[in-house]
């Protein structure tokens, strides 16, 4: 089930509750200043979705602020680099993550990149599928890239210029 959703420019007041989301979803998650980083940077850009509304199970919590999921990622001459994208795990299966980068994607495009490009898990079924469904094709591999559970990174890209529907 799709969930109505809103993504804008994630700000320093979203910061705690993605910090928060990332500590519990990822392996190696980023740090608070990570994100401020990420902020601080000219290229970089991050975009959070919003559940609008029914935010089941997390009324309570105010600290989330409904949040349901987020994406970083840069703009560098011609190419678009995805560092982040996570999913609230309550969220997850409900289009956000697709919804986020597709969003990426679109910016991307809007700001002329040719390519967008990422790393992924090797044992990270969900991500790759995801990738996979909007067009990332494997082009690359990196043997003991993550510290964390050692294992190799995937390199993905896709090519945005030969997208069908265009940029
Ligand atoms: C990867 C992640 C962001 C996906 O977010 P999501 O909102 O659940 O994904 P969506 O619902 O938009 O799914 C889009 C497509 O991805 C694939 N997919 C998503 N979750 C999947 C799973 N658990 N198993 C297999 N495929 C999956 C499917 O192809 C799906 O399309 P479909 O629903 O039409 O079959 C989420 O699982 C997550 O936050 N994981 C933890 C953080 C992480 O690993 N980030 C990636 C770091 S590289």
């Amino acid at each position: 089930m799709r969930a109505p959703i809103t993504i804008s420019a994630l700000t320093r007041a979203d910061i705690a509750a993605v910090t928060e989301i990332e500590r519990q979803g990822q392996l190696e998650p980023w740090t608070e200043r990570s994100f401020i980083e990420e902020l601080d940077r000219l290229h970089s850009y991050m975009l959070v979705a919003r559940v609008d509304q029914n935010c089941p199970g997390i009324v309570n919590q105010p600290q989330y602020d409904c949040i349901a999921g987020y994406i970083c990622y840069w703009c560098v001459a011609d190419e678009i680099q995805i560092l982040n994208i996570a999913v609230q795990e309550k969220f997850r299966g409900r289009a956000i993550g697709r919804a986020l980068l597709s969003h990426a994607i679109r910016d991307g495009c809007e700001r002329k990149a040719r390519i967008a490009t990422l790393e992924v898990r090797k044992s990270n079924i969900a991500a790759r599928r995801l990738y996979e469904a909007m067009g990332f094709r494997i082009v690359g591999e990196r043997p003991d890239y993550y510290e964390v559970q050692k294992e190799p990174a995937i390199l993905m890209e896709l090519t945005l210029s030969n997208r069908p529907a265009g940029c």
